[in-house]
């Protein structure tokens, strides 16, 4: 089979609407997540895919305008500013191993005496922003945030979604745990709740499929924004970033994930999956219901079939 190619992008819609009206009418939609209660209120039958081709217009389908939780995809962004802020010297405070473990767990943290396995995992993401706080407050480092989001998507309107936030800080005792544990092994810096008022900020921006593509797009084109030129990551370290979300991106299911779809991806629990086709593409799909792993089911789905539909897996295509 061919690769698809972007240019042909009347067959790339066709492709977006026909996953979009198959995902339409499955009736397993997995559940929304219960442990953020702002997120258990998300209507489950809404799915969006959207795709940013590095030298092309967008195309998407379905529910790809509407904004929806960030939730861990954001961690893409706060590593990228972290890298560009402290380069490599951020490897002697976070990993780059695959946990095999959930998102949130600490037994492995124990273990490693405080240093987490890898910066998507909640602890290491905890890490990269007592990193960003090393020389600005949380207020500061949440607007750089947004700035770079805002810049890449070409789109001012994006913010923080404040009832998520709030949320996630009301029930938010497992990250506590997780940044006071690594806290009492020396290796976070800043007070814990300004740690704390980052990372749950930063979790609760709210994007849509086709913004949240755009965002992800200079990941497919050698770190540079393919808009503007400007380099956002040498391309060393994007390929470096995106090699990290193939091995740790969807966590505990990183495996599956490769197994099923064969690109870098990066999950979150509001139910958004952003991949990368290097040299190609970048993609968003969503659908706020999970698997048992906490990663979208439906956009999961839609992933493997478009991957079947345009031969885009990195491991080359499927017949
Ligand atoms: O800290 C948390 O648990 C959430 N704000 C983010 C978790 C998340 O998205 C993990 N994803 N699958």
């Amino acid at each position: 089979m061919p690769i698809l190619k972007t240019t042909d992008s009347e067959r790339l819609q066709e492709v977006l609407d026909d996953i979009a009206d198959r995902i339409a009418g499955m009736s397993e939609r997995g559940k929304v997540a219960q442990y953020i209660p702002e997120l258990a209120t998300v209507d489950l039958n809404q799915f969006g895919i959207a795709i940013a081709p590095i030298d092309g217009p967008l195309i998407s389908a379905g529910d790809a305008g509407t904004l929806f939780s960030i939730q861990s995809i954001s961690k893409v962004f706060s590593l990228t500013l972290a890298l560009q802020q402290v380069g490599a010297s951020l490897w002697q405070r976070v990993g780059r191993e695959p946990s095999g473990d959930p998102f949130n767990s600490i037994v492995q943290l124990e273990h490693e005496r405080g240093i987490p396995r890898n910066p998507f995992i909640n602890p290491g993401a905890i890490i990269v922003a007592d990193v960003l706080l090393e020389d600005r407050s949380s207020d500061e480092a949440v607007n750089d945030l947004l700035a770079l989001c805002r810049e890449l998507s070409d789109d001012n309107s994006i913010e923080v979604d404040a009832s998520v936030a709030e949320s996630e800080m009301r029930t938010g005792s497992r990250n506590r745990a997780l940044a006071h544990f690594m806290q009492a092994e020396g290796n976070l810096n800043a007070p814990v709740e300004d740690v704390l008022s980052l990372y749950f900020r930063q979790c609760s921006i709210a994007m849509s499929c086709e913004q949240l593509a755009l965002a992800g797009r200079f990941l497919a084109a050698a770190g540079q924004n393919p808009a503007t030129g400007a380099t956002v990551l040498s391309a060393q370290r994007a390929r470096r970033v995106t090699a990290l979300m193939m091995m740790c991106g969807s966590y505990d299911a990183s495996g599956e994930f490769a197994f099923r779809v064969g690109l870098p991806a990066k999950s979150g629990v509001g139910g958004g999956i952003l991949c990368i086709v290097p040299g190609i593409a970048s993609v968003v799909a969503w659908s706020p219901g999970l698997d048992q792993k906490g990663n979208s089911h439906l956009a999961s789905i839609a992933f493997q079939e478009l991957v079947r539909a345009t031969g885009w897996s990195i491991f080359g295509p499927s017949t």
